[in-house]
């Protein structure tokens, strides 16, 4: 059982494969966080030291007890009120205007499988297969006539703890949230490192490390969704840990709102780890009798360095937060029409494309934005979800040639926004987020919709669905192109709602549509990774990972996302060189072992391509195809952080240890280099890995297949001891010197090796 309560000292117990968590009902019931970390057996309460402090208030019911206060114990969720002057996780106002509350235990509930949120995304998992457990811990305030659960979900095997929290208002008046976070974890001591993930449109995800120090390191998304700037991850790592090495813990939010996330050690130097909605423009009103919950998060702690903590969050997001069809299906390798045409094409340009992508034997052609309304230019037609037959003719007849030439056909959409110059917009103006009598913020000139509001909701909803049902269409690219500024609904919902309850409307359409077409397969995206989140992924199964497709940049910010989020979520396209958005010039192999590493496909007009290169795009995607299953369903390996700019080395190794991908791309070349190695992880120390697949070789004319191997004898597959053709490795020497890096000619040079083990 992954869940024990020791009833006679009141210390609930949650037991994964690798790690334990502990917290107590204290003699006062307030509940006290002992420990996560570590496997451990025993109490832990002994961790617990009680002082008299000056400034740090004692609560009344203990009496003259002056070593009591909860401004320095370590709590499961604290508020504010209490004479706990950290940052609390709940914070409570009654209409007339009464703050604070004060939490006591009341009771608890164990049982098997895993909750779930109403209206909102969360981690599933099932009783028998995953031996799930829910924890419900239930605490009251007696006095404001509040009830609080705290929700533990826990899947033991993946070292995955989930948390949320329910606030029920029992009173008779109502109350208001000013905060109410989804998890707070209190750890006595504070030596660690705090990892976020900072960025901006086309460079997101970038991992910044710094000591918790004192005061509150916050990152914060006030922009009504999750943002390109933060990403709703947290990592906790001791000083020392290093990717293979220490403890660490992450938070992750499922969540796709402005959301924040704190790291501070307090006066004495104990460290408190806090994430959750926003509290920007956050009051949110709970009525006399209602109730709210907050979104999911998922916490998970590994003793064994960050990669391994990657892997279980990995494991956790793509078969317990991704959903439906495509979960564990090899995604198709699409062609996107945007970098290839932007907005100016007609339905021959797309036909031409569309049998382009055909003779690279690619699956799906997706058609990007400007199909639609008068969108000839990115200023109007937002918001108006009907074919612009004059530019593409019928719809219907177009999929239905591309469906005859055997590929998928997908569609944008950006149902989240309008423009001012669109039949919508003129019909409803009211729709729009603006505070009537006043110029609203443009951003890409176009205004977000009132997801708020279920009228709003079911009007795109129906636009979208008559689109998808003339296709048909396989696919979708969800996109999301701005941040709100007016936080203000034209149908008079009180201004600290409307965020959270925009959020709900775009996952209750997300759950509709899910629900109505079960095969479709959505991809989220927003000005690229602008929403890259768990929350996102319970819908949308991949994601664009950002909207620079220089491969280079996009080393750094897929092995960014990697902290987070598996390969099989990002979406990661072959786009043409020089590269769009920075000029960069590299070679077509480089770009494509890249866009590998993750969801692949191609966004390029391939009639530019040459001969030579279209055969050796053929000859990638044949390779990818061979590696597909491989890369999406196994264990991920950082090698090296491209942020230094060395080569950049990663690692994907099958669940059985079987097969072995390692990518390199170069990034630095000087005259007379000194050779690199790459030192390999997570294999077997006494088994031989014969390598049976050079890949191509980005610094030959790229008409000849063979790419260089590590070491000895280069450029040539030899025999091998075994007799077979290629080179054998001993694993132990792959993993403690590593693979010489090939010295050759040229820049930002790839090289793809599959290993086989013996
Ligand atoms: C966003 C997306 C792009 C593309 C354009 C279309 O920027 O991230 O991939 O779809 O919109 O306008």
């Amino acid at each position: 059982m992954a869940i024990s309560y020791d009833e006679l000292n009141r210390i609930f117990t949650i037991q994964t494969k690798d790690s334990t968590y502990q917290m107590m009902a204290d003699r006062h019931d307030r509940l006290l966080h002992l420990y996560y970390g570590r496997k451990s057996a025993g109490r832990m309460d002994y961790l617990l030291t009680y002082a008299d402090r000056g400034f740090s208030g004692n609560p009344y019911d203990v009496g003259d007890d002056r070593a009591y206060s909860l401004d320095t114990l370590p709590q499961e969720y604290p508020s504010q009120g209490t004479g706990d002057y950290r940052s609390p996780a709940l914070v409570v106002e009654t209409e007339s205007g009464k703050a604070g509350c004060d939490l006591r235990f009341d009771s608890y509930k164990i049982r098997d499988g895993k909750y779930s949120l109403p209206k909102l995304p969360a981690v599933y998992a099932d009783a028998d297969a995953d031996r799930a457990q829910t924890l419900v811990v239930t605490l009251r305030d007696p006095e404001a006539k509040l009830r609080v659960e705290l929700l533990y979900g826990v899947l033991p095997e993946l070292n995955i703890i989930t948390r949320a929290v329910v606030i029920y208002n029992d009173s008779d008046e109502k109350i208001y949230l000013n905060r109410a976070l989804s998890a707070n974890l209190d750890f006595v001591g504070g030596d660690y490192d705090l990892m976020t993930f900072y960025g901006r449109h086309a460079m997101e995800r970038t991992p910044q490390r710094v000591p918790v120090s004192h005061g509150e390191q916050v990152v914060i998304s006030r922009r009504g969704t999750s943002s390109h700037q933060y990403n709703p991850l947290l990592i906790l790592a001791d000083r020392e840990a290093a990717e293979t090495a220490g403890s660490c813990y992450a938070m992750e939010l499922v969540y796709s709102g402005g959301f924040m996330g704190m790291a501070g050690l307090d006066q004495f130097g104990q460290t408190r780890m806090q994430i959750g909605l926003s509290d920007h423009m956050f009051h949110y009103p709970v009525e006399s009798g209602a109730s709210f919950t907050t979104p999911e998060t998922i916490l998970s702690f590994s003793g064994g360095g960050l990669s391994g903590l990657s892997r279980q969050l990995h494991d956790c997001i793509r078969s317990h937060v991704v959903r439906g069809y495509w979960r564990d299906r090899v995604r198709p390798v699409l062609l996107n029409s945007w970098e290839g045409c932007y907005l100016t094409f007609d339905a021959e340009k797309i036909l031409n494309l569309a049998r382009e992508a055909k003779g690279l034997n690619l699956d799906l052609f997706v058609l990007d934005d400007g199909w639609f309304g008068k969108r000839d230019s990115d200023n109007s037609g937002l918001g108006d979800w009907f074919v612009n037959e004059k530019k593409i003719g019928d719809l219907h007849r177009l999929v239905e040639q591309i469906h005859g030439m055997g590929l998928l056909f997908g569609i944008w959409f950006e149902p989240e926004m309008v423009n001012e110059d669109s039949n919508l917009f003129r019909a409803h103006p009211d729709w729009a987020l603006a505070i009537p009598g006043r110029k609203p913020v443009r951003a890409r000139n176009q205004l977000v919709l009132d997801f708020s509001r279920r009228e709003v909701v079911d009007a795109i909803y129906d636009q979208v669905c008559r689109i998808i049902d003339m296709g048909p269409v396989d696919y979708v690219k969800w996109d999301y192109n701005r941040s709100i500024a007016e936080v203000y609904s034209q149908a008079g919902r009180e201004a600290g709602a409307v965020l959270y309850d925009y959020i709900l409307g775009l996952y209750d359409f997300l759950e509709r549509l899910c629900t109505r077409y079960p095969k479709l397969l959505i991809e989220g995206c927003s000005g690229g990774g602008g929403r890259f989140d768990a929350g996102m992924l319970y819908y949308t199964p991949q994601i664009w990972c950002s909207d620079n497709t220089d491969p280079i940049d996009r080393l750094r910010i897929q092995y960014g996302t990697s902290f987070g989020y598996p390969v099989s979520s990002m979406g990661a396209h072959v786009s043409v060189s020089p590269n769009e958005q920075d000029g960069r010039v590299t070679p077509l192999y480089t770009r494509t072992v890249i866009a590998m590493s993750g969801t692949f496909g191609y966004e390029l007009d391939p009639a530019k391509m040459s001969e030579a290169e279209k055969a050796e795009v053929r000859r990638d995607v044949a390779r990818q195809k061979r590696y597909a299953s491989l890369i999406s369903g196994g264990d991920y390996y950082r090698l090296t952080d491209p942020l230094k700019g060395g080569p950049a080395a990663w690692e994907i190794v099958s669940k059985d240890g079987t097969e072995i991908l390692v990518s390199i791309v170069t990034q630095n070349n000087h005259g007379n280099m000194t050779q690199d190695y790459v030192r390999l992880q997570g294999l077997d120390k006494e088994a031989l890995y014969l390598l049976d697949d050079n890949g191509e070789d980005a610094a030959k004319a790229s008409d000849q297949p063979g790419g260089s191997a590590p070491g000895g004898q280069n450029s040539s597959m030899g025999l091998n001891t075994a007799g077979k053709r290629g080179i054998v490795y001993g694993g132990g020497a792959l993993m403690e010197a590593g693979l010489p890096v090939p010295l050759r000619f040229g820049e930002y040079l790839a090289y793809q090796w599959h290993f086989t083990r013996q």
